[in-house]
């Protein structure tokens, strides 16, 4: 297994380019299942899961031709991928493909309301949280998809096709809000979506569908409405900058010192994250070609933040944030609220160090003069990161054991780093 290794105290100093969004591309990619003609996204990141939910369109006999280098085009630069499930041959989504990869349950919706059934395996636990599909499985009943739940699969049934209804999110859901503005697109009627994930890749999401022929406004707010039609037709599409890539570079300027410009960032994606890193005192600035970001001579300062759905600080910036509290001036307090077990980095940050006492959803973190290089261990994706943004600043030597972790979301992150000056790179196992 790959490894990384770090050495710290090294400033930052440079430009760095920011990557399509995760979280957009993966349900852009499962909306190419809602038609029959080609979708092209440009922009898409090189991931592992991008990788993995390739396999699983394969799967149901799609065809992703990715595009060839064009001219000036550089190693940065995203991918193009043509999307096209012209013949739809299996509604099965198998649990070893679905077990790989949480996002992909998401399949269920495009199926059941194009094919009018879907036999989708649970996605099964997860590090961070026992993240339940009951809203997703709710929201399809609502459009009057027949629910069966067999040997570990969801089976959804809907042979006239689904039909537009009100769905009530107890509570906001990114998944839940994908699954149902998905479905309502090809339902018969209009669907009403209450208390909705706002996050900005939802909206990418709905643009792209309207794009495709779908009739969604209200994207990015919590009340949704989609008018069904029935049948989508292709498009092309952009996906929008990773807020999430960007919240973590700009932590590790900020943890490492230095001056940094994040390209094709855009401060709107992220305004509650880069509020708190000017907490912190980082100095940001958005300029036309992204986002700048910069800390020399002045001390990282203590925060107190709570993790909340979009436009509240993000839950997957919570990890690299408590990496850089680890050396503030005091004591910070981040309190998780969207996952029950998104803690797994603080005894590998304690490794190196770092001074942090839990208890229940809240982390207290007594900033410490200085961390110092160890071998730590990557648990999920958002973990694996914060551990890379210690040790930028730690003396000596770290070691980040089961980089895989860091694969499936971070495009070229050695590459990345290094280019402005980190001592990083990537050992291979
Ligand atoms: C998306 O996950 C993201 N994943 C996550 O990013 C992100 O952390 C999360 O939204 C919150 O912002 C992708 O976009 C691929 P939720 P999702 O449904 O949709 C509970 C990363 O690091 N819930 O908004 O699965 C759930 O357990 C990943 O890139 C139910 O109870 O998250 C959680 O506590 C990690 N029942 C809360 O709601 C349901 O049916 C929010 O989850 C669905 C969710």
């Amino acid at each position: 297994m790959d490894r990384i290794r770090i050495k710290g105290g090294r400033r930052l100093h440079g430009s760095i380019p920011i990557s399509g969004a995760k979280n957009a591309t993966l349900p852009l990619m499962i909306a190419s299942l809602l038609t029959e003609e080609t979708l092209v996204l440009d922009n898409v990141p090189r991931l592992a899961d991008v990788g993995q939910l390739q396999r699983i369109l394969g799967n149901h006999g799609v065809d992703v031709m990715v595009g060839g280098k064009r001219p000036g085009e550089t190693p940065y630069d995203g991918q193009t991928l043509h999307i096209s499930a012209a013949r739809i041959v299996d509604t099965t989504a198998p649990y070893d493909l679905v077990s790989k990869m949480r996002a992909s349950f998401w399949v269920i919706a495009p199926l059941v309301a194009r094919m009018g059934q879907a036999r989708v395996s649970m996605p099964g636990g997860c590090a961070i949280g026992t993240r339940p599909v009951d809203l997703l499985i709710m929201a399809l009943a609502r459009l009057g998809a027949d629910i069966e739940i067999d040997g570990g699969y969801v089976i959804a049934r809907a042979k006239n096709g689904l039909k537009g209804g009100e769905i009530n999110f107890p509570k906001v859901t990114v998944g839940g809000t994908h699954t149902a503005i998905m479905a309502a697109s090809l339902a018969r009627g209009t669907t009403v979506i209450e208390n909705a994930a706002r996050e900005p890749e939802v909206k990418d999401v709905a643009d792209c569908l309207n794009q495709m022929g779908a009739k969604i406004s209200g994207a990015g707010t919590s009340r949704v409405i989609v008018e069904g039609v029935s049948r989508l037709s292709g498009a092309r599409h952009r996906v929008l900058p990773d807020r999430i890539e960007t919240g973590t570079y700009a932590m590790a300027v900020a943890m490492a010192g230095g001056d940094v410009l994040l390209e094709n960032a855009r401060p709107d994606l992220l305004q509650a994250g880069l509020d708190v890193l000017a907490e912190a005192g980082a100095e940001i600035s958005a300029t036309n070609a992204g986002i700048r970001v910069a800390r020399n001579g002045a001390g990282i300062a203590p925060v107190e933040v709570v993790t909340a759905p979009f436009p509240g600080f993000p839950t997957d910036l919570q990890a690299q944030l408590m990496a850089l509290m680890t050396c503030a001036k005091g004591t910070s307090h981040i309190t998780e609220t969207i996952f029950e077990n998104r803690f797994m980095h603080v005894q590998e940050l304690v490794r190196l160090g770092a001074h942090i006492q839990l208890n229940g959803e809240c982390a207290t973190i007594e900033g410490v003069g200085k961390l110092t290089g160890a071998p730590v261990m990557a648990t999920d994706l958002r973990a694996s990161v914060s551990l890379v943004i210690a040790a930028l600043a730690a003396e000596g030597e770290t070691m980040v054991n089961r980089v895989y972790h860091l694969d499936r979301g971070f495009e070229r992150l050695e590459d990345k780093l290094s280019a402005c000056g980190a001592a990083i790179e990537r050992i291979a196992g």
